[in-house]
């Protein structure tokens, strides 16, 4: 055998070794998961009640800062609300990626997105409205801010996150939960959920898919400059509205 030959052999093997070691791993994780998971059924599905609690006590108060805005004004910041419980798939393949130890705790310390709260806000400008009025409440706190307005991601992604902490009141005890919250106006929702649906597509040839990627991130640009002009028409319109200033975000 030639030593070209000889060498992609090795190469081969190394790579088929390293994809079965992957998959063991994989299966092995999971099994130890699933384990976890009905050695805890009971304590998990309190938790994730708990989790549900807190989603309806997030949901409540941005509908109140929804109502008091449309009293006001006659107009409403928030188009809707969209919540979720993460899946226990995207769970498992987070505690993997962060290496998460397979205890309650550590899961609900170390992984703050199983309560998520989606706001659509009609305006950028409301987005920071809500988020003011938020930071202003003594009773939740704002673990985390990642305004990805000001700092878009790569893929062109513009959304406001905040991880909050936010008390639920059970028969006898009071109990912190985390809730990431995600605030972005109507254009933002309408680029992330079509960007969501390429990155998962797997049938995408490499080539093809970086120059989609490229399209998208134009879009987003486009995007952003429609919802500061829908800004800037809404802010002549009603003046006595535009009491935020929108941050240089653009
Ligand atoms: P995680 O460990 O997943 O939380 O990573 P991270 O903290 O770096 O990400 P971050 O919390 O900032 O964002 C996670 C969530 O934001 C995702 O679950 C999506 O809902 C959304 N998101 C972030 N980036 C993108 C993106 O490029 N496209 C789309 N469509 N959504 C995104
Ligand atoms: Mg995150």
């Amino acid at each position: 055998m030639s030593d070209t030959l000889k060498f992609r052999r090795d190469e081969d093997n190394s790579m088929i070794d390293s994809r079965r070691d992957d998959i063991v791993l994989k299966t092995l994780m999971n099994d130890k998961f699933m384990e976890f998971i009905e050695e805890q059924r009971e304590p998990y599905q309190e938790l994730l009640a708990y989790y549900r609690c807190a989603i309806m006590e997030m949901e409540t108060k941005f509908r109140v800062l929804n109502e008091q805005f449309s009293l006001q004004y006659d107009r409403n910041p928030i188009e809707s609300i969209k919540s979720r419980i993460k899946s226990m798939d995207s769970l498992l393949k987070k505690i993997k990626v962060k290496n998460v130890n397979l205890t309650l705790q550590d899961i609900e310390n170390q992984i703050t997105d199983i309560a998520g709260v989606r706001v659509v806000c009609s305006f950028p400008e409301d987005i920071y409205l809500l988020y003011d009025c938020l930071a202003k409440q003594d009773d939740i706190k704002i673990l985390e801010v990642k305004d990805y307005i000001k700092n878009p991601k790569p893929s062109g992604y513009r959304s406001l996150h905040l991880i909050v902490e936010i008390p639920i009141f059970l028969r006898n005890e009071k109990r912190n939960m985390k809730v990431e919250v995600q605030l972005r106006t109507i254009a933002m929702d309408f680029w992330a959920s079509l960007e969501h649906k390429l990155r998962y597509k797997k049938d995408i040839p490499e080539d093809i898919l970086r120059g989609l990627s490229k399209e998208l991130s134009e879009c987003a640009e486009t995007i952003a400059r429609l919802d500061y002009k829908m800004q800037m028409i809404r802010n002549e319109l009603s003046p006595e509205e535009h009491i935020w200033k929108l941050p240089t975000l653009y």
